[in-house]
């Protein structure tokens, strides 16, 4: 179980801490429960740990983080432009510690690997937004992937050769996140440029990979509403809404 007096000092907008030595995943257990906005789940292990697309996010226990925030109240327009936010914070969080980049929409990247990822769940009911979760995964501790993920994924440990508190990093994203929510909420931060500055391929070519269809552009950045801006093969605008960069380009 996490010790959580770091994150408690913080006299910020949480809804508390549900600290869980296992789960199925966070994010399900968010949705599922009702709890005041900004409450987060964490777990030392997820069992069923999702990932964007369908795909499993990898949660050995006791190593890493996996937590769940719950954004009640949230708008429905504000979900895209809030997965850009998050990831944003947390290249922020985390740029003292390695050279992060950002994978849109929100990858977190670093030596060209994936660091950490976000996944934002949501359910309706007639229509209507009910909830919505958004759920973190940071490499921290691991010194070891499995063979299908090693090649694309890092951890804090492997970029700087030293362990981490996990609680601290919690800790310091969520007083980051929630000290620039508000601005974020009322549109008084500019979230293009603050996370084009992070971006890992501004004005660089990358492919998006969807439907198993693979398309290679110039990114230009994203939009108000968190789309990315690309460039095709003909110097043609367009507007990416979902689909993901590969990791071809990466370096
Ligand atoms: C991605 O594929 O990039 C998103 C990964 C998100 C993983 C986190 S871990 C905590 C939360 N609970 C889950 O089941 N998934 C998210």
């Amino acid at each position: 179980m996490f010790d959580i007096s770091l994150y408690e000092s913080f006299r910020g907008k949480s809804g508390g801490i549900i600290s869980l030595d296992s789960v199925n995943s966070t994010n399900i257990y968010a949705v599922s429960g009702s709890f005041p906005a900004f409450t987060v789940i964490t777990a030392e292990e997820q069992t069923e740990g999702r990932g964007r697309s369908g795909r499993k996010w990898h949660s050995l226990k006791g190593l890493n983080l996996y937590f769940s925030i719950v954004l009640n109240g949230i708008e429905p327009q504000k979900l895209l432009p809030m997965n850009i936010f998050a990831g944003y914070v947390m290249a922020d969080t985390l740029r003292d510690v390695a050279e992060i980049k950002i994978k849109w929409p929100n990858d977190i990247i670093a030596g060209g690997k994936k660091l950490a990822g976000i996944l934002m769940e949501t359910s309706f009911s007639g229509g209507t937004l009910e909830k919505a979760v958004l759920g973190i995964g940071l490499n921290v501790n691991i010194d070891e992937f499995p063979e299908d993920i090693a090649h694309m994924a890092t951890s804090l440990k492997l970029l700087t050769g030293r362990n981490f508190f996990r609680e601290e990093l919690l800790a310091s994203f969520m007083n980051n996140l929630e000290s620039g929510y508000d601005d974020f909420i009322t549109n008084r931060i500019d979230l293009v440029k603050l996370w084009s500055d992070y971006s890992a391929f501004l004005d660089k070519k990358i492919s998006i990979h969807k439907d198993g269809v693979k398309t290679q552009y110039t990114e230009r950045g994203i939009d108000d509403f968190g789309c990315l801006k690309v460039e095709n093969d003909q110097g043609r605008p367009e507007t990416i809404v979902t689909g993901d960069i590969g990791y071809d380009f990466c370096r």
